[in-house]
């Protein structure tokens, strides 16, 4: 008797939901990975993924393909919700064929990022695969170069997240690379162009997997990474929470979340944080997580060039993308990685209309011919452009120095900074008194009967004039001294004005950021 309508759809729901079999769903465990469908359950809110393409299979009949045909062919594609908002999320399944793209998956892949672009909503990729299907050649490079491309013209359109959950080398890598925000699990994933054999065989350099381009690699050293996860199910909650600051797409604003945090609590500790000697450190994410709503600061790039520091918060339920110097490492000096990093965060932000909010303490940028071969200049100007072109509101609170171009960088009143604050401890200058001392009355300390009295009343005479925020505030540089324990309130205050703000610029086809 053949088979019913019914039985059919049932047998071959059945066949595609075991992908690649219990014996390969059990050394998928055994890694310490969960599925592809696992991760998605978790990921999504309960009982809200809808799959389509589930029984989509490859057209490659080579290498004896034509008899290994797995239902939904190594990817599963669907939409979900995100405490209750729709994103677009595909899966890479590491039981049939290792995850490898073939075209057929590629293509699976470009139709969710096609609707997801026309939806409005945001696609987040679960990565695990061994790169392109190995039997399918030059079909599964076109796939990868389809996927590239839809990432970069879905770029600054709607929010693209990527988690490394195992495998992800070669040429793979550029698609999480143009995306958003990648997070990567601890010990169970990898991105590398070329991998450890290839690198003994050109540099003769041994390294693992792990030490190549392992979790902590992209995170602390290439910067590749955002964030890091210890685990499967740590990571895809990170991804809900990241999505929790952001808007669906580019027209939207960001979802405003319930508040509880009074808007005028004031935290009396913020008064005395800046220590008496200005060459002495502070945590500058004190300041961060006394200002914003509690607990709500969610850092970004936590192990890469951390003196300076970038993350998410909200001020009264809102959504702000924080940038701060960061005393505590390096003096919080912009160097080349710093620049590079509040660049990108501070251009994802305007992307995606998420204010920004400025604490400043820098003594400027960091010499040495290191960072001038390196190209300081080029990567500092990244920092700056990324500003100068932000039309989001833009609040600034001066905690200590502003010296330099860096004043001038870091959302300064001249770059169409909305609020520009100063704590009573901002010393707004071109350089640290001494430093100008040196300079300026070089002749009249070395004719001076005791040279070091002499410079220590002229440090102390500059300090008195420049290293303060009321010279700047005589300019209407900065709008405002405040007392730091109001910062709080004044930062809610001035996001509700600035909710309307509307600011354009120039039209063209796009900037030529300094890269
Ligand atoms: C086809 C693949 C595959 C691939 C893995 N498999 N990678 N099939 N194409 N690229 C299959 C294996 O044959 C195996 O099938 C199953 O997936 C599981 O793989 P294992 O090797 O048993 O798993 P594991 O030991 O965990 O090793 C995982 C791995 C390894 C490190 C990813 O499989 C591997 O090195 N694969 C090749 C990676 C690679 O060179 N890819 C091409 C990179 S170049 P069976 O049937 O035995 O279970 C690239 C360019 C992209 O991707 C360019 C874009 C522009």
């Amino acid at each position: 008797m053949s088979e019913t309508p019914e039985a059919r759809l049932r047998r071959m729901r059945a066949l595609s939901l075991e992908g690649g079999g219990a014996d390969a769903v059990k050394k998928q465990h055994e890694k310490g990975k969960l599925t592809a469908r696992e991760r998605i359950e978790l990921f999504v809110d309960e009982g809200s993924f809808v799959e389509n393409g589930a029984f989509v299979t490859h057209r490659c009949s080579d290498f004896g393909m034509a008899e290994k045909r797995v239902l939904g062919d190594g990817v599963v594609t669907g939409t979900g919700k995100v405490d209750g908002r729709t994103v677009f999320v595909f899966s890479q399944d590491f039981t049939v064929f290792g995850g490898s793209l073939s075209g057929a998956y590629a293509e699976k892949i470009c139709r969710l990022m096609d609707q997801a672009l026309k939806v409005g909503a945001p696609v987040i990729g679960l990565n695990d695969s061994g790169g392109a299907r190995i039997q399918e050649g030059v079909v599964s490079l076109g796939g990868y170069a389809e996927i590239f491309l839809r990432n970069t013209l879905a770029s600054g359109v709607i929010p693209q997240l990527s988690a490394v959950m195992g495998p992800c080398a070669g040429g793979a890598v550029y698609s999480p690379a143009i995306t958003d925000f990648v997070a990567m699990v601890d010990q169970t994933s990898y991105m590398f162009v070329t991998g450890p054999n290839v690198v003994k065989t050109v540099t003769h350099e041994t390294v693992t997997s792990e030490d190549l381009g392992g979790a902590h690699a992209h995170a602390g050293k290439s910067g590749v990474a955002h964030f890091t996860a210890p685990n499967d199910q740590a990571c895809l909650a990170l991804l809900r929470r990241l999505l929790s600051y952001l808007p669906s797409n580019n027209t939207e604003d960001p979802p405003v979340a319930p508040c509880d945090d009074p808007a005028d609590r004031a935290d009396a500790s913020l008064d005395g944080i800046i220590p008496p000697n200005p060459d002495q450190p502070y945590d500058i994410r004190d300041v961060i997580r006394s200002v914003a709503d509690r607990g709500s600061f969610l850092e970004v790039h936590e192990e890469f060039a951390q003196n300076i520091v970038v993350g998410f918060a909200r001020l009264g339920g809102r959504a702000v993308g924080i940038v701060a110097n960061q005393p505590a490492v390096l003096a919080g000096v912009l160097d080349i990685n710093a620049s590079v990093k509040g660049a990108r965060f501070v251009r994802f932000c305007d992307a995606f209309n998420v204010p920004l909010v400025t604490f400043e303490d820098v003594p400027g940028f960091l010499p040495g011919t290191d960072q001038e071969w390196n190209g300081i200049i080029r990567h500092g100007a990244k920092l700056l452009y990324a500003y100068c072109e932000a039309t989001v509101p833009k609040l600034t609170v001066i905690t200590r120095k502003a010296y330099g171009g860096a004043y001038d960088v870091m959302s300064s009143k001249h770059i169409r900074g909305d609020l520009n604050l100063a704590w009573p401890t901002a010393e707004i200058a071109v350089m640290g008194a001494k430093g100008a001392v040196e300079i300026i009355f070089k002749r009249e300390i070395a004719a001076a009967k005791d040279p070091k009295a002499a410079e220590a009343a002229l440090v102390a005479e500059y300090r008195e004039k420049f290293a303060n925020p009321y010279n700047a505030a005589e300019h209407g540089y900065v709008d405002d001294v405040i007392q730091p324990s109001s910062t709080r309130l004044r930062l809610c205050r001035a996001l509700e004005v600035l909710r309307t703000k509307r600011d354009r610029n120039p039209p063209r086809k796009h900037g030529n950021i300094p890269l």
